[in-house]
């Protein structure tokens, strides 16, 4: 990939990564970028590497700039290895004396994942460092969404330097906002979903912050995806949204199903939701990622879960999607559980108790049908979903 000049003297010398299709459980049906920026002024800054296997793609796009030797020092914007893996090999090529910005857990991480004899340069949230021409200033952004995450402000060219915040895991022709439109809408959706979630309360602070310090933006800069250009106030107005969990007249059906019982259940719920006018959409477990599942529970008012029981217990995709979701702690959700049984049906009391420990408002009872629905169990299902209709509209 060329070097791609974003701003004058910045260049964007990461890489895409085409073919990942499992990003730590993360189904990335378009691959991802692992994105990492050059400032080249009297002082040569790089901010963040990548992905190890990608390090000598990304010191190739470099020496089409200048020679790699030449970097004066780097910045690690938030450790984990999908940035920071490429920093073994960029040292050794650039020169393991030189300086590594970091926040200060940045600086304890880093040495846990590589090697504590680096230079280490841990600053303070705030802290200005001048490139000549151009300073950078540190933003701690912790726990946004590790520990050490900071973001990178280039304040004369009003360029933040953003991490992961505001990234899409997405591969495509294009570099900028401007080129790929609304597109990119429902990538960066579901990685505010996956990846934000559980930091939403933070990430709405963070958001306040930003807009009280008055900090202006011509460019923000994520290590994944597109950057953004244009549409600025646009991925802040959806930060803000999905940070304050807004959700709209919308509901989930979530399922696995074993011999179609609990299917047939799931689709006759969302035949009475749709009928008392709530957008709502069925879910297989077996057949949608659970990351693609979880990033329509960013929006959806109520979250309907179903399972058969199977040797007394929640089907295994139920369970994994559960503590998935349990993990990224949704909030104001209307819950219910609902599926079909053999025998002993623990089932539907089980997703109960979890919908309950995620603080739902639960629909109760859950709605437990016996082998296959006749005709007057899918009227109930039907019901069912009529009532959580109503809980909607309450
Ligand atoms: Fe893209 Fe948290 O790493």
């Amino acid at each position: 990939m060329r070097p791609i000049e974003i701003a004058d003297g910045i260049y964007d010398v990461g890489v895409k990564d085409w073919n990942i299709r499992d990003f730590h459980g993360y189904s990335t049906h378009q691959g991802t970028t692992y994105n990492a920026f050059l400032v080249v002024d009297e002082t040569i800054a790089l901010i963040d590497t990548v992905k190890k296997e990608f390090a000598d793609q990304m010191l190739a796009n470099i020496a089409q700039v200048i020679d790699p030797r030449k970097i004066d020092l780097v910045v690690s914007n938030h450790t984990e290895m999908d940035h920071s893996g490429g920093l073994p090999r960029v040292l050794h090529r650039i020169g393991e004396d030189k300086p590594l910005y970091c926040s200060q857990m940045g600086a304890k991480n880093l040495k846990q994942h590589f090697f504590p004899s680096w230079n280490y340069h841990p600053v303070a949230n705030g802290e200005e460092l001048s490139l000549g021409r151009r300073t950078l200033t540190f933003l701690e952004t912790r726990m946004l969404h590790w520990p050490d995450s900071m973001f990178t402000y280039l304040k004369e060219d009003k360029i933040l330097f953003s991490s992961d915040a505001f990234g899409q895991h997405y591969a495509g022709p294009e570099k900028f906002d401007d080129e790929i439109g609304d597109r990119i809408m429902p990538h960066a959706k579901k990685y505010f979903a996956n990846i934000l979630l559980l930091y939403a309360a933070k990430t709405l602070k963070l958001l306040e912050k930003v807009t009280e310090m008055g900090l202006e933006f011509n460019m923000i800069c994520p290590d994944h995806g597109v950057l953004w250009r244009r549409d600025i106030a646009k991925i802040l107005e959806a930060y803000g949204r999905w940070s304050r969990q807004e959700t709209k007249n919308k509901a989930l059906v979530i399922y696995d199903t074993m011999w179609h019982s609990t299917q047939q259940m799931a689709e006759a719920i969302v035949a009475g939701l749709a009928e008392a006018g709530v957008y709502a959409l069925p879910m297989d477990l077996r057949r949608t990622d659970r990351s693609d599942v979880m990033t329509e529970v960013l929006d959806a008012r109520a979250v309907l879960v179903g399972s058969p029981t199977l040797n007394n217990q929640v089907f295994p995709t139920v369970s994994d999607f559960l503590t998935y979701m349990k993990g990224l702690k949704p909030k104001n959700r209307i819950g219910a559980a609902f599926g079909s049984y053999g025998w002993s049906g623990e089932a539907v009391r089980l997703i109960s108790d979890e919908l309950n420990a995620m603080k739902f408002d639960l629909i109760e009872p859950g709605l437990r049908l016996q082998y296959v629905p006749d005709p007057g169990g899918l009227a109930a299902c039907e019901d069912f979903g009529r009532k959580v209709a109503a809980a909607m509209a309450a």
